[in-house]
């Protein structure tokens, strides 16, 4: 960590944003002074951008804490907001999504196209029994009927958990269960890596297999899109195909008005326990911040701008900046279904031609996998329409910053730097393009109307040039209103830290440079970030030991240089499978099992059969050890452990 804070301090570059930028920008530096004055009313302005059925009187109500509500009496469709209003505005035939499939396939759907699917599948919805504050899961590929999911179910005020299609079919039961969700949305496969990855036999897995759950199946049917074209198993009276539904249903559907603090959505998150976090947002200042954000910090111009958000609608980047931000502002957007490298390596860059992309909000991590295979990959298409840049989900290098900027950014697009998270619902740190000088690796201040500190221990705050946790000081619209079905565990994680203060934390470590600028430095707890995926310790620690070879496990994140992070797992094999079998033939046999179990992107880069684990005399596991050994260093202190002589021995076997 140390040579990485040298590292920032050195950094002095700062890029002015070009004039003709900054004159035409949606943000102006004024937009700070009004929050800084009035921050509830700042938000409620933002608020007043959507449309109100009944308009509110109440903005914030934080009489409760940590339990918010904004915007209580006001009522809204989120749904209404996203698509009817911009037909009604008459833009229908605007297009909202410029749909690219792997293989080459595309289909153009304007608002009005949009809005009359989504009419249509409500109406197949509450035919299916489905309304206000019942659950529906939603397991799909990337494809416009994905969206028109999340709307349809918005429009009836009904609460939709998106379950990333790599989770596996024990993730997706769990996340079922959890919920209690009542219908299932989801393809026969999508298109990813060049062939046809299978959906709805996770589905059917995750229904069928219930063994000793305990749990009742609350799940009543499940409607399947057709896109992948594969052989799928069908469950009669359960099973409903799409396309025997909904072109057949009624376009009429009117958009009932919901209180703002109505659930809108429930995503599940990796947290420091082995079970994920349901957190839930609500309506009203959700879609008023996810909108806000999305036009100050990617200068959104509706009416001109290509937009292109690559992150799969099943993370929180995919709800806010692809469905509810950018639909609620009637941008029009490139969505792509596939992988960035199929069938070639320039596939991004390609599309970027072909649409005429302005604005490009992506990870590092897939920065710094194109830095990898070189310039010459970009350099064969015409980027010139880019405008602008935005990263998100990770610390960004000033390496990869650079890059960015020269390489896919033609020298002149600012790039914003996004931090935020699940919980968060929105942006919270980030440049203004047009009003803020950037700079490589720094995600800089808080938007206007977010108050956010660094502070120490206690919950002082540690001044400028200094490092310590990260902590959101006054309620925001778009904040979690819990987690699903444990309001003490909302408290506890977020809250229990700093009450004498009442700040949200992060669970980040950060750092304010001499300018108060922020450098987020990595998460403070058991939570992985790799490949900008949250990913928990704890939850790949419990994979492991369930595979009856493994004795004891621990994990731990390494620093890799593609993915920011890399897991890393040190496993004790029990005897009996130590005699029969290969070390390599175990390390890779618990690899394919975590993926199995969890999901490809959980499975570990490394597995070390080890004898022994470092434990502190108090039986916990030091993983500060464990992640010296995975990164290949010196390691450190070993004085609290109980056996001071272990890590020799590891460190040895590992080598
Ligand atoms: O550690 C921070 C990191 O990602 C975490 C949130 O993960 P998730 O809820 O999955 O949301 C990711 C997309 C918003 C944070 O606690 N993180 C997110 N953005 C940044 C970041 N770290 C550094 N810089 C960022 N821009």
């Amino acid at each position: 960590m140390s040579s990485q804070i040298d590292h920032l301090l050195s950094e002095s570059r700062r890029f002015a944003p070009p004039a003709q930028f900054a004159a035409d920008a949606v943000a102006t530096a004024d937009l700070y002074a009004q929050a800084a004055a009035d921050d509830t009313g700042f938000w409620a302005a933002q608020a007043r951008e959507l449309h109100w059925h009944t308009p509110f009187t109440q903005v914030l109500d934080w009489s409760n804490p940590p339990f918010a509500s904004w915007f209580a009496d006001g009522e809204l469709n989120v749904a209404y907001n996203c698509l009817d209003r911009h037909v009604e505005a008459g833009n229908g035939e605007r297009v909202a999504l410029l749909w690219e499939g792997e293989p080459g396939d595309s289909r153009h759907v304007t608002y009005a196209e949009l809005t009359d699917e989504v009419k249509r599948l409500a109406n197949v919805l509450q035919d299916l029994g489905i309304g206000e504050g019942d659950r529906v899961a939603i397991y799909m590929p990337m494809i416009p009927e994905a969206i028109a999911a999340m709307l349809a179910v918005a429009r009836l005020g009904a609460i939709h958990s998106v379950i990333f299609g790599g989770f596996s079919a024990d993730s997706l039961r769990s996340r079922i269960d959890d919920a209690g969700a009542k219908l299932v949305i989801t393809a026969d496969g999508g298109y990813r890596k060049g062939k046809v990855s299978a959906l709805k036999p996770a589905v059917d897995m995750a229904l069928s297999d219930r063994n000793g759950s305990g749990v009742q199946e609350s799940v009543e049917h499940v409607l399947v899109v057709r896109r992948g074209g594969n052989d799928v198993e069908w469950t009669e009276g359960r099973d409903i195909w799409w396309h025997d539904v909904v072109p057949q249903a009624s376009a009429e559907h009117e958009a009932r008005a919901f209180p703002a603090e109505t659930p809108l959505f429930i995503l599940y998150t990796s947290g420091t326990t082995g079970k994920p976090k349901g957190i839930m947002h609500t309506s009203g200042g959700y879609l008023t911040q996810a909108a806000f954000s999305n036009r100050v910090v990617h200068d959104l111009h509706p009416e001109t701008d290509v937009y292109w958000c690559t992150a799969d609608i099943g993370w929180i980047t995919g709800h806010s900046y692809v469905t509810y931000g950018p639909l609620a502002n009637g941008a029009t957007q490139v969505l792509y279904e596939g992988t960035p490298d199929t069938p070639h390596p320039g596939r991004w860059w390609e599309i970027v031609q072909k649409y005429g992309v302005t604005i490009l909000y992506t990870a590092p991590t897939a920065i710094r996998s194109f830095m990898k295979l070189g310039r010459a990959i970009p350099e064969q298409y015409d980027l010139s329409s880019l405008r602008l840049l935005g990263s998100v989900g990770e610390p960004i290098n000033p390496e990869a910053w650079m890059w960015y900027r020269k390489v896919i950014g033609g020298k002149v697009a600012p790039i914003v730097d996004t931090w935020w998270q699940t919980e968060t619902g929105a942006i919270m740190i980030s440049a203004l393009p047009g009003v803020t000088e950037t700079k490589p690796g720094s995600a800089q201040v808080p938007l206007p109307g977010v108050a956010v500190e660094v502070v120490d221990d206690d919950g002082v705050h540690v001044g400028n040039g200094n490092g310590g946790l990260l902590v959101i000081t006054r309620p925001w619209p778009s904040m979690l209103r819990g987690i699903w079905g444990d309001p003490e565990r909302y408290k506890e994680t977020y809250w229990d830290k700093f009450a004498a203060q009442g700040y949200y934390f992060a669970g980040d470590g950060a750092r304010l440079d001499e300018d108060g600028d922020v450098w987020l430095l990595g998460r403070v707890d058991d939570v992985m970030n790799v490949s900008g995926h949250r990913l928990s310790t704890t939850e790949i620690e419990s994979a492991l030991v369930a595979n009856e070879a493994v004795a004891e496990a621990a994990v731990v994140g390494a620093s890799d240089e593609t993915t920011g992070q890399a897991v890393a797992a040190f496993v004790i094999i029990k005897q009996s499978y130590l005699a029969a079998h290969s070390p390599d033939g175990l390390a890779q046999s618990l690899r394919a099992w975590v993926g199995e179990q969890i999901g490809p992107i959980a499975r570990p880069r490394d597995v070390y059969i080890v004898e022994e684990l470092p434990k502190t005399r108090s039986g916990k596991i030091m993983r500060r050890l464990l992640r010296d050994v995975a990164e290949g260093r010196e390691v450190g202190d070993t004085t609290t452990l109980a056996d001071t002589a272990v890590m020799s021995v590891i460190s040895a076997q590992v080598r």
